[in-house]
């Protein structure tokens, strides 16, 4: 077929092909091919049920079956071929089973329209897209257990605001991701359980008068049930929606990763060496091991949230049911799809291989006055100090030994009473890092033990 002849699906009332330009903006095979799987398996089931409710002869599906299979091994193989005058997936693989089979190619659009259709095989595709997005977010949280079990005392700054405020521990700071990425992959699974409906049977937006077996494709697609209202079947797209969302706050948490990655990695922080085979050189500076990949799993997110933003902007005041503006869904889910398994790949490999430090983790946490708060405290609970007022010596005692060009511990019980006369020698056992960190023993606290006790609780639940 040429743009010059109509269309030998649609065309019955056109005296014409479309023009080259209506063509190049109407198709959309240069991308939606990456749901032939998923168009061939709806074919087959919307086939076999059209069968089994007599609406066509047994030896017609069969020989649309066999027929889908031969197009499914030549996409497959790469011999396929695709024209861009046939639009669209949907309209490649049935012009091809009509070549291969002949007559009965033409039954097997009987009680089912390209909205149902697209419908169903988008919705398979980013099914399979959001368990991929489940098993890749499992992985990199896999990866972070394992840093936060081989460092799970390792002591190492808290921040607020990137000022150093209160000692943690490493496998604490790795835990607070498995908490962030546990509860993407929860977003995921819900988001599944929605998504879970089968729009085929809709037909173009009514229904149909053939009595089909919607039930059947249903459950033959995995399916839990067909969807119950044809309009919203063909209109629908939450479920990408849903999918863009859980992906962009996905991208987000990697995003926030990948920055402390970056920080981390710097010459001036040096918490972590990030392995070779996840950074780059620079072709000018030798001395330069960057961490590219860091980088770029920051800047995803742009991505990830623009493929978001144009879908809503796409589907928001669209009357019902289907409108042609619903086919640029595809591209943008493609891509975040792709980006997002990308960075998990990514971030999974590099959390992996990357060394803490735990002798400059610990060196840090022990400057810029970290365990201040410890005294604080103490001082409420040996003396008896309102907090204010524990908070307000506390902050004479941090001046003190800034001017001093020292830490907290450095300070002399002298120069300590010098501001609250009644302070006494047991306040330097709160004021190291290891009593700071094991001190914190509230449930969610960063004291080892309970760092431990997440740590076993993520393992059982993860597998
Ligand atoms: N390629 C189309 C899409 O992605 C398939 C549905 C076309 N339906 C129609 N009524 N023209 O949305």
């Amino acid at each position: 077929m040429t743009d010059k002849t109509s269309n030998a699906m649609w065309g019955g009332r056109f005296a014409s092909g479309p023009d080259a330009i209506m063509e190049a903006i109407n198709a959309s095979i240069g991308f939606d091919r990456r749901m032939a799987a998923q168009d061939i398996a709806g074919s087959r089931a919307h086939a076999a049920m059209l069968a089994a409710q007599g609406i066509i002869t047994d030896s017609d599906a069969e020989a649309i079956r066999e027929g889908l299979l031969t197009i499914l091994s030549e996409i497959e193989g790469g011999s396929f071929e695709f024209s861009t005058a046939l639009e669209d997936i949907h309209m490649n693989v049935e012009a091809r089973l009509k070549a291969l089979i002949g007559a009965p190619a033409g039954r097997l659009h009987t009680a089912r329209s390209r909205n149902d259709q697209v419908a169903t095989d988008f919705r398979l595709w980013v099914r399979d897209q959001t368990d991929a997005a489940i098993e890749g977010v499992t992985a990199l949280q896999k990866a972070l257990l394992g840093q936060a079990e081989a460092g799970a005392d390792w002591v190492m700054p808290g921040f607020t605001h990137l000022q150093t405020a209160q000692p943690v521990t490493w496998g604490h700071h790795m835990m607070a991701y498995v908490e962030m990425f546990g509860r993407d992959a929860a977003r995921l699974r819900d988001a599944r359980v929605r998504m879970n409906e089968c729009p085929l049977g809709a037909a173009a937006l009514a229904g149909t008068s053939f009595p089909i077996d919607r039930e059947a494709t249903a459950q033959a697609l995995g399916f839990d049930r067909p969807m119950a209202n044809s309009l919203d079947a063909v209109a629908d797209r939450d479920f990408a929606l849903e999918f863009l969302s859980a992906a962009s706050i996905c991208a987000m948490h990697l995003s926030r990763l990948a920055e402390e990655l970056v920080i981390w990695s710097s010459a001036q922080f040096r918490f972590v060496a990030m392995s070779d085979r996840f950074s780059t050189g620079s072709s000018i500076m030798p001395q330069k091991k960057n961490p590219d990949a860091a980088e770029l799993i920051r800047a995803k997110i742009g991505r990830i949230l623009g493929a978001t933003v144009a879908l809503f902007t796409v589907m928001k005041g669209l009357p019902m049911t289907y409108g042609k503006d619903m086919q640029e869904d595809k591209e943008q889910v493609f891509d975040a799809a792709d980006t997002l398994m990308l960075s998990l790949a990514a971030m999974e490999g590099m959390v992996r291989d990357m060394a803490a430090r735990p002798e400059n983790l610990r060196a840090a946490a022990s400057s810029g006055f970290s365990t201040a708060t410890d005294l604080a405290d103490w001082l409420v609970r040996e003396l008896g100090l309102p907090f204010r007022e524990a908070h307000h010596v506390t902050g004479a005692l941090v001046a003190k030994a800034e001017a001093r060009g020292c830490d907290l511990p450095e300070l002399t019980l002298a120069e300590m009473q010098e501001v609250h006369g009644e302070i006494s020698e047991g306040v330097f056992s709160v004021l190291g890092v290891d009593n700071s960190v094991a001190s914190r023993t509230c449930y969610g606290g960063t004291a080892p033990a309970q760092v431990r006790a997440q740590i076993a609780r993520w393992r059982e639940l993860l597998g």
